[in-house]
């Protein structure tokens, strides 16, 4: 099996690539590299052994995709191209729509005019919004309350039409919860460009030196000790979720979004521990307002994906410390090393 990976150099989509050639998939990469580095290949090499192909461009760009699909016979497009800044996308709204929007529907129209009609879409947990009830089934109501969200509810909403226009088409939308944690081996992992949003790289570089303490963002949720709660899931869980879905595709015609999660919520506290129990290292933090935008608490229903394609996650709160910590400490300054 031949695939195309878009965004393949970045966190997830690089764990995706080395999780597909350890299943003797070939792979060819389209990554712009405005998020990501061009050593990511190297690191994917030192793992698997392969380098894969690779393209540096934007999936916008027309006649570098017609070039890609003229020269490669795909099975199937893994689609995780995309800029993922929930704040960013609240202040520059047209360059997320126009992105991760404008991508999907050129990208569906580069497949179908080449012939390949199997899609898996990197979405997000995101898309359902305020909870009205949790955990999130796959069945909630999508009300997405950021531009971000937005932007991955209408993709979705493209693909379901494309599946509804041509029968032939198979496509699942695979909503991540919270992903975390690094590959074993060390040689990859989450390297955010500037201060971090998200809480697990913020404690990596504060366990590093390179930040001096952990802000928690409110401590007076109604949670299990007042700290936000989410489903924090391996990126490797999430790679091999990626290979099962690509399995039903296979086999299936039509849309499906499905959750990707562990089913299970921990608070900021109860990441805190684990971090510095499994890793030995202490993280400084102090109690700071709430976010804008936090929802208290969320995890996952991940039934559906256990049903459709028999996945759920195997590794652990301890495995996704430990392996993130790995990462960042073997390379404290990630791919700028
Ligand atoms: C987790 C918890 C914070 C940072 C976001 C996006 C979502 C997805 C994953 C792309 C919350 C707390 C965090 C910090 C903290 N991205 N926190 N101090 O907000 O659940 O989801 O990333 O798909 O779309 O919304 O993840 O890691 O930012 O926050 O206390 O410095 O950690 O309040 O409770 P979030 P997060």
């Amino acid at each position: 099996m031949k695939l195309c990976i878009t965004g393949g150099t970045g966190y997830i989509g690089s764990h995706f690539v080395v999780s597909a050639i350890c299943a003797n998939i070939e792979v060819v990469i389209i990554d712009s590299l405005e998020n990501s580095s061009i050593k990511v290949l190297t690191a994917i090499e030192s793992v698997t052994g392969v380098r894969p192909i690779f393209y540096q461009g934007k999936v916008q760009d027309r006649q570098l995709m017609d070039e890609v699909f003229n020269t490669h016979s795909f099975e199937a497009v893994v689609h995780f191209a995309g800029y993922k800044a929930v704040g960013e996308s609240t202040k520059r709204p047209l360059m997320y729509y126009q992105n991760n929007v404008g991508s999907s529907a050129i990208l569906m129209d580069v497949m179908r005019s080449h012939g390949v009609n199997k899609l898996v879409f990197s979405s997000s947990a995101t898309v359902y919004g305020v909870p009205e009830f949790i955990p999130y089934t796959e069945s909630h109501r999508v009300m997405p309350y950021n531009v971000y969200g937005h932007t991955k509810a209408m993709t979705e909403t493209m693909m379901q039409g494309v599946c509804n226009a041509h029968p032939e088409w198979s496509a699942i939308a695979l909503r991540y919860f919270n992903p975390v944690g690094a590959h074993s081996c060390g040689d990859l992992g989450e390297d955010p460009q500037g201060i971090p949003n998200n809480l697990m790289p913020y404690i990596t570089k504060v366990a590093v030196g390179e930040l001096s303490e952990l802000g928690v963002f409110g401590s007076d949720y109604d949670t299990v000790d007042g700290t936000g709660v989410r489903d924090y899931i391996h990126v490797m869980d999430l790679a091999e979720g990626h290979l099962k879905a690509l399995a039903w595709l296979k086999k299936n015609k039509g849309f499906k979004a499905v959750n990707l999660g562990t089913g299970n919520g921990f608070s900021v506290f109860q990441i805190l521990e684990s971090f510095e129990r499994v890793n030995r290292v202490e993280i400084p933090f102090s109690i700071k307002p709430r976010r804008n935008g936090d929802l208290p608490a969320f995890w996952a229903d991940a039934s559906l994906a256990k049903e459709l394609f028999d996945w759920d996650a195997k590794l652990s709160l301890d495995d996704m410390v430990k392996d993130a910590w790995n990462w960042q400490s073997r390379y404290p300054k990630g791919y700028r090393e």
